[in-house]
């Protein structure tokens, strides 16, 4: 790190160092002066802090960047800051040199220090002093090279794909580049280089990666952001075996280089059996509290509201003595989420007639599904069990998402639990055409044991698509894709793409398949959700350099900018006026 300014980093320095003369460079995080013969500056730079003592006073400010020269000499007794990194030395006595005075910063650049975000985005270069956002973006750097490093250990080679590029399939809006040369037309940023990374397979590539810049324009949220990032992946002669161990490599490989452990053990586990056990397609493993098949237990049941195809229940450990009121607004809040309503039942033990449950419910049940109930759940005294009766899909997505609302931890937080969902259904409802709509994109092969049902009954149709998840986050997803001429057809077909519609949209694809297309199969990683899960961050915002605000905003350089009226010519564009 020395440069012909510096001998030094400030958060290296030690006892080791003692009685060595360094030149040390970075910001002022502090100044303090006793009286007119002593002054102390905190030095920072991104490795740390260093305490300098200047004898006179120090004509400088917060954040000047500022050089110093002195000698490291262990602190006087008494003086030791063990909360420093460099707490046991100091510099001293410190020739300083501004190398560059400042105007005070917005804001401390302290980690401790909450500051509003459009005020911290409007001084990104200020917030990212900051040692957490400091240890993210290096972090994510960390993560990078380890990708790469996994990448080019199992043969792949690294391909840019275009920005300036035509419609990609990954069903988002997407951001449109006006043409100057070609007014009334433009390009379309790639949501993801799916299809690029398509004909890299048939151009022979064999194994392509990529950390992609992808561009979607839709909803923020803290897991999603306009620009981010992809670990993008393809393998030619590869089925659903090999991506899921190329991208375990990749991914326990940065999990390795971030936290410095490997993680040991990636559960596997269908659509289905996730929806079943977990109400989502996106579990996380961390929380327990799995959904309990009620069904038995109210198969012959005088109760109505259980008179369902599927009845669902979750225990909440400890939960008996939820308020009334906190019950009611769980109920409201699973009819909102699709339920017709929801039952729960405190595990008392001791209700005044000795029964063992509370439940307005409760005088409805026999004694047997009474048993039954408090059997399958596991629940005891104290617990609260909650159940819905509905469709299977309404009575699990709903038990999932109040799970996750109950006992939801940070995404963050540990332990890091990985699990590959596979086997996701091929369509995913009905688009407005009354079509089904493909649940990954239109190039996703089928199941092998599902093809003959592709017209007959879409919705039952399997697909060999995967997912990777991380505590109840969605971090990748891929499939293998369709290479057949004919099986592509016929998903078009029941996606209700016309062949003059498919020829217009992917008409270059197509032909290139027409070439000799090798089976392929592969899968994209979100950067920057992984790298926001191993820094412990709630948000990708955190993570990014210089991210969009929630509102798809840069307070810093005040984009999106008005285009003036010569830039709007010259691209042969006219703004309307606002629809009413
Ligand atoms: P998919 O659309 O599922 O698949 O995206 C893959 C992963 O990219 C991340 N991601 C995002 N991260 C931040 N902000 C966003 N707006 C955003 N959108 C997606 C997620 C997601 O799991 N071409 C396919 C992959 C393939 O089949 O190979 C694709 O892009 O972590």
């Amino acid at each position: 790190m020395n440069t012909s300014m510096r001998t030094a980093m400030c958060g290296d320095l030690g006892l080791a160092d003692v009685g060595r003369t360094v030149t040390v460079c970075g910001w002022v995080s502090r100044r303090r002066e006793h009286g007119e013969h002593l002054a102390f500056v905190d030095l920072r730079d991104h490795t740390g802090v260093v305490q300098c003592v200047v004898d006179g006073t120090a004509d400088v400010r917060s954040e000047y960047v500022i050089q110093v020269q002195g000698e490291v000499r262990r602190r006087p007794e008494g003086t030791r800051n063990l909360e420093l990194g460099t707490g046991e030395v100091e510099l001293g006595p410190c020739t300083v040199t501004v190398l560059n005075p400042a105007d005070p910063p917005p804001f401390a650049v302290d980690d401790r220090q909450e500051v509003d975000e459009v005020v911290r985005l409007r001084h990104r270069y200020v917030d990212l002093r900051r040692p957490r956002l400091q240890a993210n973006i290096r972090l994510r750097a960390t993560v990078n090279r380890a990708i790469r490093s996994a990448m080019d250990a199992q043969g792949f080679v690294e391909v840019e794909t275009p920005l300036l590029w035509a419609p990609t399939p990954e069903g988002a809006r997407e951001f449109v580049v006006p043409s100057r040369l070609s007014p009334g037309s433009g390009y379309a940023l790639p949501q993801s280089p799916q299809l690029a990374k398509q004909l890299l397979m048939v151009a022979g590539i064999d194994r392509y990666y990529q950390i992609a810049r992808c561009l979607r324009d839709e909803d923020l949220r803290a897991d999603r952001q306009f620009e981010f990032t992809q670990l993008d992946l393809e393998a030619s002669f590869a089925d659903q075996t090999d991506v899921l161990g190329f991208v375990s490599e990749a991914v326990l490989g940065a999990a390795e280089s971030a936290t410095g452990e490997r993680p040991q053990h990636v559960v596997t586990m269908t659509w289905a059996e996730a929806i079943d056990r977990y109400g989502t397609d996106k579990p996380d493993l961390r929380l327990g509290m799995e959904l309990v098949d009620l069904s038995p237990v109210f198969d012959a049941t005088g109760v109505k509201a259980f008179g369902a195809p599927c009845v669902k229940g979750i225990v909440l450990r400890g939960g008996a003595d939820t308020a009334r009121s906190k019950l009611d607004a769980l109920t409201e809040r699973a009819k909102r989420l699709g339920a017709k309503g929801l039952a729960w039942f405190r595990v008392v033990g001791d209700a005044p007639d000795g029964r063992a449950l509370e439940s307005p419910l409760d005088r409805f049940l026999s004694e047997t599904e009474r048993s039954g109930l408090l059997d399958a759940t596991g629940a005891t005294r104290g617990d609260l069990v909650l159940v819905v009766a509905d469709t299977h899909r309404v009575a699990c997505t709903v038990l999932g998402h109040l799970r996750v609302e109950l006992a939801g931890r940070p995404v963050g937080e540990g332990p890091h639990r990985y699990v590959w969902v596979t086997d996701f259904p091929l369509f995913d409802g009905t688009g407005e055409e009354g079509h089904p709509v493909a649940a990954h994109h239109p190039f996703t092969m089928p199941h092998p044991d599902d093809l003959d049902r592709l017209e007959s009954d879409p919705a039952s149709v399997r697909s060999q698509a995967y997912d990777l998840v991380l505590n109840g986050w969605e971090l990748g997803s891929g499939s293998v894709r369709i290479h057949r001429a004919d099986i592509q057809s016929r998903v078009f077909a029941v996606l209700g793409i016309t062949p003059e519609e498919a020829s217009s949209r992917f008409g270059f694809l197509l032909s290139a398949f027409r070439f000799g297309a090798p089976p392929h199969a592969g899968f994209a990683v979100g950067l920057d959700r992984l790298v926001a899960i191993f820094a412990g961050e709630e948000s990708i915002r955190e993570v990014i350099a210089f991210p969009k605000t929630q509102s798809g905003s840069d307070p810093m350089t005040g984009a999106p900018k008005t285009l003036t009226p010569s830039v709007l010519a010259e691209l042969g564009l006219r703004v309307l006026p606002p629809a009413d």
